[in-house]
C-alpha cells in the first residue's frame, strides 16, 4: 500500500512544505439565482460556509436539528449580510423521517431547482449513542442522513443545469477504515476510531456518487473536501459532556492554533463553486500537513476510494435508508417503485 494507507505516515503528514494554492473567496461567482443547503451551518465551519455562499447572493437554506436555533442562525445572518435571501430548515440526520421531510421542505422553498446541497454538519467523540433506527450515532449523522438527504433531494438537484453536491470529510479519514460490512453496528467501539471512520465513509460516498451519476450521464457532480484543524466545538462539546475535561481542553488548543471557521469553509467553497471542478475530487488546504492554508486539490487514503468499498458502502447505505437513490438505469427518465 502507499500513501500511508498501511502502516507507516499517513500521506498528507510525510510532507513538510506547504503546496502553495492561490485561491480565494474572491474568485467567487455571483451566485445570484443559485440556491444552496448547508447542513449543520447553525455554528462552525457551516454557519461560515452559508455566510460566504450568502455574500455572494446565493439563496441559502440552514438546516439543523433544532428549528429555533436554526431561526436564529437565519436572523443572525440576515444581520451580517445585508440583503440575504435565507431559509431555515429543521432537521436531525438522525431521524431519516425528518430528512425525508426536510428534502420536501427544501424542494418547496426552492421551487424544485436546488443547485448545491453541502453536506457539512457532523459530530465526533461520542460515547457509544444509537440513532433512533439503532445505528452507530457518527455512522448515522456524518454518513447515512447525508446519503438519504441527497437521495431525496435528487429531483431537485436534477432541476438545476449544473447541480454540485459537497461532502465534507476531514483530514483525519486518513486514520479511518469503512468497515463496510457491518459500520451501522460495529462490533468494537472507540468514540474516535468512529468519527474517522464516517469521514472516509464520506469520500467513499462521493465516488459512489460520481458513478452513480456518470453511470447516467447525469450532470450532477460529486466532490469532497476537508476545512483542516479549525477552532469550533466539534469533538470538544462530546468531551465534556461525558466529562473528558483534559482531552476536551487538548483538543481546544489544538484546534485554535490553526484557523478559524471562516478561513477552514475555503476548500468546502472552492470545492462548492470552482467552475473547473470534476467529480470526485477533494479539495483541502494546502498548509502543512493540510491542516490550514488556501485551497488546493488533495489526495484521499486509498481505502477511501476503494471501487469495491464504494459499491459495498452503496448498497448497504440504499438499504438503511429505504432506497432514496432509484436503482434503475433509466432513471429520470422513466421513476420506478422501490419496495
Ligand atoms: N473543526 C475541525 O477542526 C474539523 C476538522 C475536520 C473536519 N471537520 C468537519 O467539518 C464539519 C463541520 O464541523 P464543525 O467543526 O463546524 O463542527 P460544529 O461546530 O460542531 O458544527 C456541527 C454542525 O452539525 C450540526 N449537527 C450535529 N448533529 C446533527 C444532526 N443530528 N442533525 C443535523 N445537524 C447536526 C450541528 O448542529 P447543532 O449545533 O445545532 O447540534 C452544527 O451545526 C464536520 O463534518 C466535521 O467532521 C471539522
Amino acid at each position: 500500500m502507499t500513501g500511508g494507507d498501511g502502516a507507516g505516515i499517513p500521506g498528507p503528514w510525510r510532507r513538510w512544505r506547504s503546496r502553495r494554492g492561490s485561491w480565494t473567496p474572491a474568485e467567487v461567482a455571483d451566485l445570484s439565482g443559485q440556491a444552496a443547503v448547508v447542513t449543520g451551518s447553525s455554528c462552525g465551519i457551516g454557519a461560515a460556509a452559508a455566510e460566504h455562499l450568502a455574500r455572494h447572493r446565493a439563496h441559502v437554506i440552514i438546516l439543523c436539528p433544532s428549528a429555533s436555533q436554526g431561526r436564529a442562525s437565519a436572523d443572525a445572518l440576515r444581520r451580517r449580510v445585508a440583503a440575504a435571501r435565507v431559509n431555515s430548515v429543521m432537521c436531525d440526520l438522525a431521524q431519516l423521517n425528518q430528512v425525508r421531510e426536510a428534502a420536501e421542505q427544501i424542494t418547496q422553498l426552492v421551487g424544485g431547482r436546488l443547485d448545491l446541497l453541502v453536506n457539512n454538519a457532523g459530530v465526533a467523540a461520542l460515547p457509544y449513542t444509537r440513532s433512533p433506527a439503532g445505528f452507530e450515532m457518527h455512522f448515522a449523522v456524518n454518513h447515512l442522513g447525508h446519503f438519504a438527504l441527497t437521495g431525496h433531494l435528487l429531483p431537485a438537484l436534477l432541476g438545476a443545469s449544473q447541480p454540485r453536491v459537497v461532502n465534507v470529510s476531514s483530514v483525519l479519514h486518513w486514520l479511518g477504515r469503512c468497515r463496510t460490512d457491518r459500520p451501522h453496528r460495529p462490533r468494537r467501539y472507540h468514540r474516535w476510531r468512529a468519527y474517522f471512520d464516517s469521514k472516509a465513509a464520506n469520500l467513499l460516498f462521493t465516488h459512489g456518487l460520481t458513478a452513480w451519476a456518470r453511470s447516467r450521464e447525469l450532470p450532477l457532480r460529486a466532490v469532497a473536501a476537508h476545512p483542516g484543524l479549525a477552532n469550533t466545538a466539534l469533538g470538544s462539546r462530546a468531551l465534556r459532556t461525558d466529562g473528558r475535561r483534559l482531552e476536551a481542553r487538548l483538543l481546544e488548543w489544538g484546534q485554535a492554533q490553526w484557523h478559524s471557521p471562516p478561513e477552514a469553509a475555503w476548500p468546502l467553497l472552492r470545492a462548492a463553486t470552482d467552475p473547473h471542478v470534476v467529480g470526485g475530487e477533494f479539495f483541502g488546504p494546502g498548509g502543512r500537513w493540510e491542516w490550514s492554508g488556501t485551497p488546493v486539490r488533495v489526495r484521499a487514503a486509498q481505502r477511501a476510494h476503494d471501487a469495491r468499498a464504494v459499491e459495498q458502502l452503496w448498497r448497504l447505505s440504499q438499504r438503511l435508508t429505504g432506497h432514496p437513490f432509484p436503482t434503475s438505469p433509466r432513471w429520470p427518465v422513466q421513476r420506478e417503485a422501490h419496495s
